[in-house]
């Protein structure tokens, strides 16, 4: 069974295919953090926790605790008496003191793994040994259980750790606690100053969301953060350190994913003795959450995955993961129906007779569904008014919701649709009636982005009333796809009903809410396919991947910077989940024109899609479009299900990019090459394949023409040529087991 405890030892081992990680009960019952890497047959002993050292454990001596406290490699370590490096647990007590200790008090190790209350967490699939560890801590002072979740995924080589916590004090009643900071994971490394590690991070911001960043580890503190209430367009909850000689193919990756779609905090901490610290969790800012005795709180998952070769495998192991385990929509497998979004193509300006033009000359095209987005409710003619009015605008679409999808669907599309509704306009009905539902700070007019005002969610007649009126627009016409929208940050962060001493749980209790939310709807339509979105890509994590199987990834659709965005995103969520569409050029983000055979391979490698006005194409880009189609269809199992290669990053300057997908059987293979600039006096490139069977052999085409056959052998160690002509060119090819 993956997971075991050694009595003798004092140590738990938690076993994966290919990794181990190893936790020792310490003196005094310190719970400390003594492996994680490749798959040990034996657990190597406590003294890696070097407590028989000086600085010796107050167990032994109570002369230097702080000394030991501030260097002792802990699972989670706890805040107030002697650890300065960043922690994961701040605790208040009645009388305003901070400070926490815990002790190893107990454990159990079962079967299964148990859901977290409110929370979007992984699920074991129906074959799986997959087992929990449940470490019971205790802080006998505060009257404060805490219990650490760890369960282990032995085919995807993943831990999952997650965090509960209890007011267990009953003495004298007990005492009200307030968690000032409650993180999720921790990980306590030495640094190695010959291959030390770095950090990988995925930052960006609208239109370039998730550059994928390598960066030295410094003495000190870094982080990533989201402040914004949204995991964010700027840093994405997920970092991995790397050693110095890892790259695509060998050396160890240690990748964290949160499942969170709020604030967030990843931040690592270089300390005096050489070690690395890094904590995951909800970022403590602004976050205050009250404890009475009885209640508990659960803290989100954080999902590890640990590879020694190399990143490539440590993002395989993620897409196994969520593919498996954390996305439960019964499209997963299925092909998407190939969308055109009206979005780029009319903007605000549409009607029921326009919408039905670009309908009929999708259905001549291949495409298979319209989507309707923004602008069909209320009196939306813009952006500055009628989000909350969650009724259909008659004038624009004349006989209804219901007359536009029957006519729709009778000419052969399916029909999906735009809600964005956590927002409001100050210019809406709702908001009129209600001026108190948005977040606002008592005394100040609260601050507009792109003119709206974010909904207080967090109570529950504003979030029924939202639903109630989204729910009914879905059961008045045969709506088949939702794109739920969420188009700002959220500031003036006060609500007028929670007590003063409460406030400080508002962010997070909005998360939970918006969790609520979308649970309701999936439970009322299990078959609606849902997509996320957030401006673009500014809520695309693995918390959103448990509500909708593919999320929008970015706004910004140029096929070229598309190369940057997609990379980044698919170091961690499966390409299946990555929206992506063709859209019109010069594109109307950077003004670049590419071909429209690149906007469609490029595209390929999400969830297909076109999001333009077809009558503004040339004769030649339309003809190209039922090919597309085809093709999509004919790949779509190889991109979604197999496995990913990164083989050459536009990134990491590299004039071209390229990547492939294998099916897990090896049988098919798709790889993508992008000539981003041609090169003069230059010859062609050989790129080498991955993932292949060596002793098959496959035929070739590229591009859709038959080009012979090679060995698996042949291809994995010579690789095949790409020549070097050509801006922003593209070429796909398609490889069969014969
Ligand atoms: C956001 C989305 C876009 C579009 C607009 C509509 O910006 O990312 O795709 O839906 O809102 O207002």
């Amino acid at each position: 069974m993956p997971i075991s405890f050694d009595e003798q030892k004092q140590i738990f081992k938690l076993d994966t295919d290919r990794t181990t990680y190893l936790i020792g009960i310490g003196p005094g019952g310190l719970l400390g953090h003594i492996y994680y890497g490749p798959k040990l047959n034996h657990a190597c002993g406590m003294d890696m926790l070097r407590a028989d050292e000086y600085p010796y454990p107050p167990s032994v001596t109570p002369r230097d605790k702080i000394s030991f406290v501030d260097y002792y490699l802990f699972e989670f370590p706890t805040g107030g008496v002697g650890d300065f490096r960043p922690t994961c647990l701040e605790v208040r007590n009645a009388r305003g003191q901070r400070g926490c200790e815990l002790v190893y008090d107990s454990y159990a190790i079962e079967s299964g793994k148990p859901r977290l209350e409110g929370l979007p967490c992984s699920f074991p699939g129906e074959d799986d040994a997959v087992q929990t560890l449940y470490l019971n801590l205790k802080d006998e002072v505060l009257g404060l259980t805490v219990t650490l979740l760890y369960s282990a995924f032995p085919r995807e080589n993943i831990i999952t750790r997650s965090v509960m916590l209890a007011n267990t004090g009953m003495e004298n009643g007990g005492e009200t606690l307030h968690i000032g900071r409650v993180l999720s994971a921790c990980l306590d490394v030495d640094q190695d100053g010959q291959n030390g590690y770095e950090l990988i991070t995925l930052p960006g911001a609208w239109g370039r969301e998730r550059h994928v960043q390598r960066s030295a580890v410094r003495r000190g503190r870094q982080s990533v953060f989201s402040l914004r209430g949204e995991s964010s367009h700027q840093y994405q909850p997920f970092a991995a350190l790397v050693r110095h000689d890892t790259n695509e193919e060998q050396g160890e990756a240690i990748g964290l994913s949160f499942v969170y779609s709020g604030n967030f905090l990843a931040e690592t901490e270089w300390s005096q003795m050489d070690q690395i610290r890094l904590v995951m969790g909800i970022h403590p800012d602004g976050f205050d959450w009250e404890l009475r005795p009885g209640e508990s709180f659960d803290a989100p998952e954080v999902v590890l995955s640990y590879s020694a070769e190399g990143t490539g495998q440590m993002t395989r192991q993620f897409h196994d993961f969520f593919r498996g385990h954390m996305i439960r929509s019964p499209y997963l497998h299925r092909d998407r129906p190939i969308l055109i979004n009206n979005w780029e193509a009319t903007y605000f300006d549409f009607n029921t007779e326009r919408l039905l033009t670009l309908a009929r000359e999708a259905k001549s095209a291949g495409i298979e569904m319209l989507v309707m987005d923004d602008g069909w409710f209320g009196d939306r003619k813009d952006d500055f008014r009628s989000l909350g009015d969650w009724f259909v605008n008659e004038e624009k679409l004349p006989g209804g919701l219901s007359y536009l999808v029957e006519e729709v669907n009778r000419i052969g599309l399916k029909f999906g649709i735009w809600f964005e509704p956590e927002m409001v306009s100050p210019d809406s009905e709702i908001f009129r009636a209600h001026p108190d539902w948005a977040l606002q700070l008592c005394g100040r007019k609260p601050s507009c982005g792109r003119m709206q005002l974010v909904l207080d969610i967090t109570r529950q007649e504003v979030r029924d009333c939202i639903m109630d009126q989204l729910l009914s627009i879905l059961h008045s016409a045969n709506i088949e796809y939702v794109k739920w929208d969420m188009n700002r940050s959220l500031t003036d962060v006060g609500n007028l009903v929670l007590p003063s001493d409460r406030q400080g749980e508002l962010l997070h209790r909005y998360v939970l809410a918006l969790y609520e939310m979308q649970e309701r709807l999936v439970t009322e339509f299990p078959e609606l396919l849902l997509e996320n979105c957030s401006s673009g890509g500014a809520r695309f994590d693995a918390g959103e991947l448990y509500y909708s199987p593919q999320i929008w990834t970015s706004d910004d659709t140029d096929a070229i910077e598309r190369l940057r965005i997609q990379e980044g995103t698919a170091m961690v969520f499966p390409l299946s989940s990555m929206g992506a569409h063709v859209s019109i050029c010069p594109n109307e983000q950077v003004g670049r024109s590419t071909p429209f055979k690149t906007r469609g391979d490029v595209a390929m490698s999400g969830t297909f899609g076109y999001e333009l006005d077809i009558a503004k194409l040339t004769a030649e880009e339309r003809t190209q479009i039922p090919g597309q189609v085809a093709d999509y269809h004919r790949f779509h199992g190889i991109v979604a299900d197999g496995d990913y290669y990164r083989l050459s990053s536009w990134s990491d300057s590299d004039p071209f990019d390229c990547w492939m997908s294998v099916r897990k059987d090896r049988s098919e293979a798709l790889l993508t090459f992008v000539q981003v600039l041609g090169r003069p006096n230059f010859r062609s490139r050989i790129i080498k394949l991955r993932g292949l069977d060596p002793e098959a052999r496959y035929a070739v085409e590229r591009d859709g023409a038959a080009e012979g056959e090679r060995s698996g052998e042949e291809l994995l160690c010579c690789g095949l040529r790409f020549p070097n002509r050509g801006d922003f060119t593209s070429t796909q090819v398609y490889l069969k087991r014969i």
